[in-house]
């Protein structure tokens, strides 16, 4: 069972939907009147993402991206690729980028950058979870589920070695089997 290998439930299923309902009424009250696009950056928001583009009941086009960040362990680095780039052009679109989680800032703060550079209207950053302790690099975030403390999270898309994605909650890692403390 892979819920054995949970310590604790952070976020249940239906705190989670009802999270993501209220950041679907804060970005329709604040793009009303506007088409936003929205990138998924590929593999932990998909399903964050899956749930949050069918609350927001607003003209809306989505894509995805891909990207690595090579870095000892647990942790990104500055090094950032993109591996699977956007299909559209976002020249002139209002752009959400919506992630899993933001953790260093390291990620982000490269891909926001890249996109910036393609001249959108306007680039915003939409993440499920914060993890402000471990930031290293200042990140501008508009739209965040939860602030979380400095634990392994997975499930609802967050994984370890690639599993746990598909468990419905949040939940924090029993220590053992990531080999931590
Ligand atoms: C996670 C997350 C962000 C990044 C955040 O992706 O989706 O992209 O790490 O970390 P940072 O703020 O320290 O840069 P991950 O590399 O785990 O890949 P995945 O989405 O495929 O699971």
């Amino acid at each position: 069972m892979l819920d054995n290998d949970i310590q604790e439930i952070l976020f249940t299923e239906e705190q989670l939907k009802n999270r993501v309902a209220e950041i679907a009424r804060q970005i329709e009250a604040d793009y009303a009147g506007k088409e936003v696009m929205l990138i998924s950056v590929l593999r932990g928001s998909f399903i964050f993402m899956a749930d949050l583009c069918r609350a927001i009941r607003l003209p809306c086009t989505l894509d995805f991206m891909s990207v690595s960040s090579y870095g000892a362990g647990t942790t990104s680095s500055g090094q950032v690729q993109i591996t699977k780039d956007l299909s559209e052009d976002i020249t002139g679109r209002h752009v959400i980028v919506v992630e899993d989680i933001l953790d260093s800032g390291n990620t982000l703060s490269y891909l926001l950058n890249i996109l910036e550079h393609r001249r959108p209207a306007s680039v915003r950053l939409c993440t499920l979870l914060d993890k402000p302790e471990r930031r290293v690099k200042p990140v501008e975030l508009h739209y965040a589920g939860f602030t979380i403390p400095d634990a392994f999270v997975v499930g609802y898309g967050l994984d370890y070695a690639e599993k746990y994605r598909n468990l419905p909650y949040i939940g924090i890692l029993k220590p053992e089997v990531y080999g931590g403390k």
